[in-house]
């Protein structure tokens, strides 16, 4: 912490907000209290962009998820909660909405310090989204109508008899969640807005590499007036607090964001007590330019498909298919525009790409890039890491890819684009676009709205992105074919996760 005043230049200088958030201790919080770990134990949170430490957390284990996991179950039977009219609950869920946007630039300087990603696009991407998100979900607290339905039981069963049957949408309770570093406000609102909407109570466990912003929106959902239990947020490692909540016997429903592997993990976790699972996870997203794509758009396009957030995207478009008749222009332009992008920390305002979030995505990525180079594949623009100091990798654009190179069927998770030509668009085309085991988003650039919808339906992903790529809003559900998850994320499709239905059926005399 010390170092941190000293260390970055006057322009990185921390707000006094934020700079006394990180000073503290920060504690988990459970029934509206916060406190330390039940072991008194504590881990380090780093800057990314040096290394240094920036702040330390309780480190929470299976103690503290069970008394979290106490707190919530009292909430949802007992509390204020359980008795508060949808319209009040849509109105705090709304002012957690308000309270994001009156603090905006201090969650952009925390994510840019905790996350390393530029304080430039946490102001207009990660900050407002998750506002907005709440925002929506407001909307939704007051909507969760059921059906009335119509019976046909034949009268030879039940003579003189009618029924009024309908269904009732009601909150599925003690919602575990479990959330990754790579958008850590904006994943914390993208779980928690849906929770509060439909009325559960939730334990939510931030990433181990970023938990400072979804420790400061636990201060303000209680400004917001969120009552106690009803948020609870155990900060911790994923074997020791992750683990212990996707198994715990009273927890309804856990939803995990993250990779595909510990994805796994939660489905064997939860099948002792069969809880429901929703799983986001990863990506290995094909992104198609054709012949007659605007290539002033598709080419910058491309180059954010898997530049932003520094390739650290579930929805990355890190499979480049261009047709051949301008793939050598479009090849060039994408490096072109990595070559032109500015490393430096999150919090310096000019940086356009800050570092990887750990050293193990560090690692985990130049590993890739090494073996890319040891299958044949070419880095026209970077190749590794950059500088010495902090987690930094070059953004890259590799070629001479064949399919069943590392780089071309792994999820890299890092700024590095395997660019591949085809010859026609075809059936084949499109079977090698789908030919991988994820299926979470796609993009497609053409000048020609037939084939982009023809393409669109063809591509088995649960996003296709047309002329555009990265476009996220709340009313928009995003989620995984295949092995990128179960279930989705945003729009009203996100409360079926949240929700039960209960068919009530009662019967009446039919006669007078
Ligand atoms: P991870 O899946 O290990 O971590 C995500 C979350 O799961 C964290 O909160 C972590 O503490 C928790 N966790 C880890 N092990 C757990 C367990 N056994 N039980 C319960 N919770 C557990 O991902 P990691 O290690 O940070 O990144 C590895 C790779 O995963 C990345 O390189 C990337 O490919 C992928 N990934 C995908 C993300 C997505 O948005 N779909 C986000 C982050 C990573
Ligand atoms: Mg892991």
């Amino acid at each position: 912490m010390s170092e941190l005043a000293e260390a970055p230049p006057p322009k990185l200088r921390l707000s006094k907000p934020v700079q006394q958030f990180i000073a503290k201790k920060r504690q988990i919080l459970i029934d509206g209290k916060w406190s330390d770990a039940a072991s008194g134990k504590t881990f380090e949170v780093y800057d990314p962009s040096s290394g240094e430490v920036i702040a330390h957390c309780a480190r929470g284990g299976k103690e503290d998820i069970d008394r979290a996991v106490k707190a919530a179950r009292k909430a949802f039977e007992s509390g204020p909660w359980s008795k508060m009219s949808p319209s009040q609950r849509g109105r705090i869920v709304a002012k957690i909405g308000d309270l994001i946007l009156e603090h905006l630039e201090e969650f952009a300087e925390l994510e840019a310090l905790d996350n390393g990603k530029p304080i430039s696009v946490a102001r207009v991407a990660d900050v407002p989204l998750a506002a907005d998100l709440f925002h929506y979900m407001a909307g939704w607290a007051t909507k969760l109508e059921g059906d009335t339905l119509n019976l046909s039981v034949p009268s030879t069963l039940a003579p003189n008899t009618a029924f009024h049957a309908y269904t009732r949408r009601e909150p599925i309770g003690v919602v575990g969640q479990i959330i990754p570093w790579n958008f850590p406000l904006l994943m914390a609102a993208w779980k928690l807005g849906p929770v509060l909407a439909t009325g559960c109570t939730v334990v939510l466990k931030p990433a181990e590499e970023t938990p400072l912003s979804a420790l400061r929106l636990g201060e303000l959902m209680h400004e917001a007036g969120v009552p106690p239990g009803v948020v609870n947020i155990v900060t911790g490692f994923g074997e020791e607090a992750g683990a212990p909540l996707a198994a715990h016997p009273d927890v309804d429903k856990i939803a995990f964001t993250g990779s595909t592997e510990v994805g796994k993990l939660i489905v064997q976790a939860a099948a002792g007590n069969l809880k429901k699972v929703t799983l986001e996870l990863g990506g290995k997203s094909p992104n198609l330019i054709l012949d007659d794509a605007d290539l002033d758009v598709a080419i910058p396009g491309a180059a954010m498909a898997i530049f932003f957030n520094h390739g650290q995207c579930c929805c990355a478009g890190s499979r480049l298919f261009v047709h051949e008749k301008v793939y050598d222009q479009v090849v060039a332009g994408v490096a072109e525009q990595a070559r032109k992008i500015k490393l430096g920390p999150g919090l310096d305002p000019s940086t356009e790409m800050g570092p990887l979030v750990s050293t193990t995505q560090l690692e985990r990525v130049t590993g890739f890039l090494e073996s890319g180079r040891r299958q044949g594949a070419k880095p026209i623009v970077g190749g590794k890491r950059h500088g010495d100091k902090g987690y930094f990798v070059e953004p890259t654009v590799l070629v001479d890819v064949k399919t069943e190179m590392k780089v071309y069927q792994e999820e890299i998770f890092g700024p590095v684009v395997a660019a591949v030509p085809f010859k026609q668009l075809d059936e084949r085309l499109l079977t090698q676009a789908n030919d991988t085991i994820y299926g979470l988003a796609a993009g497609v650039w053409t000048r020609d709205v037939n084939k982009a919808h023809a393409i669109a339906a063809k591509l088995r992903a649960g996003t296709v992105w047309i002329n555009c790529y990265n476009v996220f809003d709340a009313s928009m559900p995003f989620g995984g074919y295949k092995q990128s998850g179960w279930g989705r994320e945003m729009g009203h499709q996100v409360l079926n996760n949240y929700l039960e239905t209960k068919a009530v059926c009662l019967a009446y005399p039919d006669q007078f």
